[in-house]
């Protein structure tokens, strides 16, 4: 009886055929895996620290994280020269434990700056020499201390305006334009190992934005300054028609050599949920992983949250919510469905 047994449980546990056609996938880290990329998503901490059934789906489901804020300088330096890295510890060591890999996002930002930093600015008690400085330290303390640790960084992020010009934000005013890559050179210097991308909204489908984008990495790239990816932050809505041009527009950066990420997916509708949204919502999640799978330079899809428990959407676009692939219970919803059943093309 027992060899039997034994027997019995060799022939369960033996991995499929080589010419087998893959099962549909179990979870998003199983089909991550199937697909040889990586699944993400943002990660929220607290609630990753206080509710035991986000935390396990998380962990459950995917396989790369991002801090939705944690890593952003308003929150690891919010008084100057004090640092509280308590969060971004946390979101990396939970990581560490659960085999995900960790995007780091982002160092050079105009938002979510910490007011000793912008009123100083403001007031000219902080003068370029200095803001550089500034800069320059807040780069090499943040990526060293993660060192090896995190597998991509979004260095520069949200640095092109909607018509193509160059946003003004305290950096470009402050420094010039050669602030990006002076922060990429310091990134690098600090991680050498880090994969440094520059990170983008609307990038899916603006023509004046994507035109920018790429002369700015051909730029960079002229310059030697160290740039490895480019990532769609993908910000969609059911709204306005699906980018359809999306994986032409991957390809044209992946043309340059780097590599693609969807970096904070998420597909929002004008409330209240019907059938008929969550179904063309689900046709969004899953053109978006197409997209991705049909560009082999493209190893990464993050969403920007994965239940609408906490997802920033209800409180940015009024009216609008419900732009995850779980509902508020962690109960998967139409989209999550629809990502399970992408096949290789
Ligand atoms: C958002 C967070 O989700 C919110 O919690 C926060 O209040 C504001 O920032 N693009 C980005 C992200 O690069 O950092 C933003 O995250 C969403 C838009």
């Amino acid at each position: 009886m027992k060899p039997l047994i034994i027997a019995l449980a060799l022939v369960l546990a033996a991995p499929l055929p080589a010419y087998a056609h893959p099962r549909t996938p179990r979870d998003l880290r199983q089909l991550a895996h199937q697909h040889g990329i990586k699944i993400g998503s943002a990660v929220d901490l607290a609630a990753l620290r206080g509710e035991a059934d986000y935390r396990k789906v998380l962990n459950r489901e995917f396989s790369h994280v991002t801090a939705e804020n944690a890593m952003k300088w308003e929150s690891v330096e919010p008084e100057r020269g004090v640092y509280t890295w308590a969060d971004a510890d946390a979101l990396v060591e939970n990581a560490r434990r659960n085999n995900q890999r960790v995007r780091g996002h982002t160092l050079v930002w105009h938002n979510q700056l910490p007011a000793w930093l912008t009123t100083g600015v403001e007031d000219g008690s902080i003068d370029a020499a200095e803001l550089r400085k500034i800069l320059r330290d807040h780069i090499t303390t943040q990526v060293r201390r993660y060192k090896g640790k995190i597998r991509a960084w979004d260095v520069v992020n949200e640095v092109v305006n909607d018509d193509g010009t160059m946003r003004q934000s305290i950096w470009l005013t402050h420094l010039g334009p050669g602030y990006i890559a002076d922060a990429f050179r310091w990134a690098h210097r600090a991680d050498p190992h880090a994969k440094l991308y520059i990170n983008d909204y609307n990038l899916e489908w603006n023509a004046s934005k994507i035109e920018t984008t790429l002369s700015i990495v051909k730029d960079l790239q002229a310059q030697g300054a160290p740039i490895h990816g480019i990532g769609f932050q993908g910000h969609l809505g059911i709204q306005y028609d699906y980018p359809g041009d999306w994986a032409n527009v991957m390809r044209r950066f992946a043309d340059l050599g780097l590599e693609v990420a969807v970096t904070e997916l998420d597909v929002r509708m004008e409330l209240p949920v019907t059938p008929e949204k969550l179904a063309t919502q689900a046709d969004y999640y899953r053109r978006a992983l197409t997209d991705c799978l049909g560009v082999r330079a493209c190893r990464e899809f993050t969403v920007w949250g994965f239940t609408d428990r906490h997802s920033w959407v209800p409180g940015w676009f009024p009216g609008q919510g419900a732009a995850c692939l779980f509902d508020e219970n962690l109960v998967p919803k139409p989209a999550y469905q629809a990502l399970l059943g992408v096949k290789k093309a």
